[in-house]
């Protein structure tokens, strides 16, 4: 079944210097299609059958509507990573947590305004591991009549990274996953890989202009770095949100990421490529391949195809973690700019939140593949986060309908040890290896200003996580290495011109500090950004209670939000482990 809308948008807004909302409507099939990125053909969901999916173009201000139809054999939703959902909690696309998913053969439609916001963003599933496939840009420019704070590029390019696995996409969920085959650039592999020499994007520039790359970590589990051969860029948004302009030549970004930045092709004639590379903060349970960078290219006009295009070299060994840590750390928000709010300084909620792997036991008569022949965890305050599996929990939240969550998310961890160089000494710290499994929620007062500390823990690995919050931008106050130190640190924060994120990299066996102030009720995910460590559970969830009025209230659910019910044809996780090598 289709409908008979056509992608379109509407750029009602070149006619009118009055700054008024146009209503941009898509429709997603969701779809399997075969596609043959590196030797081998693969079957893969898509959306209208493309990799990367089809970009999003709105204005600030404009209601996006997007028509998801389901023609795909698995269970979907659609997240708007990064988009405030001011007043439309239930359009989020949080698997179980804003709504059940759209089942195959079935349709749902979001449909929300983009408010107080610019910049690069991403949409993708937010369904075990099906945004390796599903993703796409979501680009928000000013509404009409405003400009950009940084001159007018010449051009606008977005540049998607993505990471590939040459197998069925269901083997991603076994236990441990198997290791990826690739990474894309716009659905690309370049001329590193086999059987994909001649499949690489190509920027083709003009001597002298400046273009805007928007640029989007869509990797399921990967930071990335990236870099021009021979170029320097300028940041000017992180995250949908402007920065003050920071020249750099090399860039990371965590998984859910977005980096807005300017290039100006003032360099000699000629071929230079553009690199990304994967970043290793500690040994990693989810390895990645070794060997070379993932190449994309700058050809300039007029350039010879016979010349040896220059390269670039990546951080690695050593250097990536100064170098990941200077990037990240020197970032900071444009006082003054669009959306430009100071950061409050009164805190009502303060939280100090351990986060890391650890373990689950080993059901007796089976065998485990994790550290000590265990299954592995993740956790917040030691707690591992349960889905709900009957309903979502805003349902649940919103009905009243107990015995779905318990709101009793704690604080402070269980108990003070120290956090970054974890080691068992007594029986209290076996507690802190094995978290308590629970689907517990933190309850924050409307309008309230929020603190969390995340702590990163050494327990099995102090690898960088990505920590992710939905409908809100927190500020960035600070970021370190090793046990927050509470009066140390605190006297450093950047109480001035702090960036601002929705998706921010905790240090390997570190910490940062965030703030943001609850101003939308509903129930909101903060999560590691890393697909992998979804079903481990390093996910908590927020309540935002409603404000005085009705227009500050959590309004009930649309009549057609997809339900939960139990179809044994839908394709669902194996909870078996599968030998990959047989
Ligand atoms: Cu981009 Cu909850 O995710």
């Amino acid at each position: 079944m289709t409908l008979a809308i056509k992608d379109f948008f509407v750029p009602l807004l070149f006619f009118s210097s009055i700054a008024s909302a146009a209503t941009v409507e898509h429709v997603f099939q969701v779809k399997n299609v075969v596609v043959k990125p590196l030797c081998k053909e693969q079957m893969i969901p898509t959306v209208n059958g493309s990799l990367p999916g089809p970009t999003i173009n709105v204005r600030e201000g404009d209601t996006l509507v997007v028509h998801v139809i389901n023609n795909s054999t698995y269970n979907i939703t659609i997240h708007w990573h990064g988009v405030f959902q001011l007043k439309s909690p239930w359009m989020d696309g949080a698997n179980m947590i804003t709504q059940c998913p759209i089942q195959p053969r079935n349709n749902f439609t979001y449909r929300f305004d983009i408010t107080g916001q610019e910049g690069t963003l991403l949409w993708h599933a937010h369904v075990v591991n099906l945004r390796a496939t599903l993703h796409g840009a979501l680009i928000i420019r000013p509404r009409s009549g405003r400009p950009y704070p940084f001159p007018k590029p010449y051009k606008e390019v977005p540049l998607i990274f993505e990471q590939w696995w040459d197998v069925n996409i269901e083997l991603l969920n076994l236990q441990p996953a198997p290791i990826c085959d690739a990474y894309l650039i716009n659905g690309l592999a370049g001329d590193s890989y086999p059987c994909s020499k001649n499949r690489m994007f190509k920027l083709k520039v003009v001597q002298g202009k400046t273009y805007l790359l928007r640029i989007i970590n869509a990797a399921l589990n990967t930071h990335l770095f990236f870099k021009i051969a021979d170029h320097n860029v300028t940041v000017v948004s992180v995250d949908a949100a402007y920065t003050t302009p920071y020249v750099s030549d090399v860039m990371i970004l965590t998984p859910g990421q977005t980096v807005d930045a300017l290039l100006t092709a003032d360099q000699p004639i000629g071929m230079y490529y553009m690199s990304i590379s994967p970043y290793i903060s500690a040994n990693s349970l989810a390895p990645v391949p070794p060997g070379h960078d993932i190449r994309s290219l700058i050809v300039y006009e007029g350039a010879k195809s016979t010349a040896s295009p220059s390269m670039s070299l990546l951080p690695s060994g050593t250097n990536a973690i100064p170098t990941a840590h200077r990037f990240s750390s020197n970032i900071t928000s444009l006082v003054g700019g669009p959306y430009w709010t100071p950061v409050p300084e009164h805190v009502d909620e303060k939280m100090f939140v351990t986060m890391g792997l650890g373990l689950d036991p080993c059901p007796p008569e089976t065998t485990c593949n994790g550290p000590l022949g265990q299954h592995i965890a993740g956790s917040f305050n030691n707690r591992t986060f349960v889905m709900p599996e009957t309903i979502s929990l805003q349902e649940a939240y919103f009905y009243n309908i107990s015995g779905v969550y318990t709101d009793d998310f704690p604080d402070q961890p269980p108990m003070k040890f120290d956090y970054a160089n974890f080691s068992v000494r007594t029986e209290s710290d076996y507690e802190m290896m094995f978290p308590e499994r629970k689907t517990s929620t933190k309850t924050l007062k409307f309008n309230s200003t929020v603190e969390i500390i995340v702590q990163n823990t050494g327990i099995i690995s102090p690898e960088s996580h990505p920590m992710h919050l939905h409908g809100f931008n927190f500020y960035v106050l600070g970021y370190g290495f090793g046990n927050y130190d509470p009066i140390l640190h605190a006297r450093n924060l950047n109480l001035v011109n702090p960036q601002m994120h929705n998706t921010v990299g905790v240090p390997p066996g570190g910490w940062v500090v965030l703030r943001f102030i609850a101003n939308n009720p509903g129930t909101w995910m903060f999560h590691c950004h890393m697909d992998a460590h979804l079903p481990y559970g390093i996910i908590m969830v927020f309540i935002v209670e409603n404000g005085p009025t009705p227009e500050t209230s959590l309004q009930p659910p649309p009549s057609n939000l997809p339900q939960c019910t139990h179809d044994p044809t839908i394709y669902e996780s194996p909870t078996t482990n599968v030998d990959l090598s047989s």
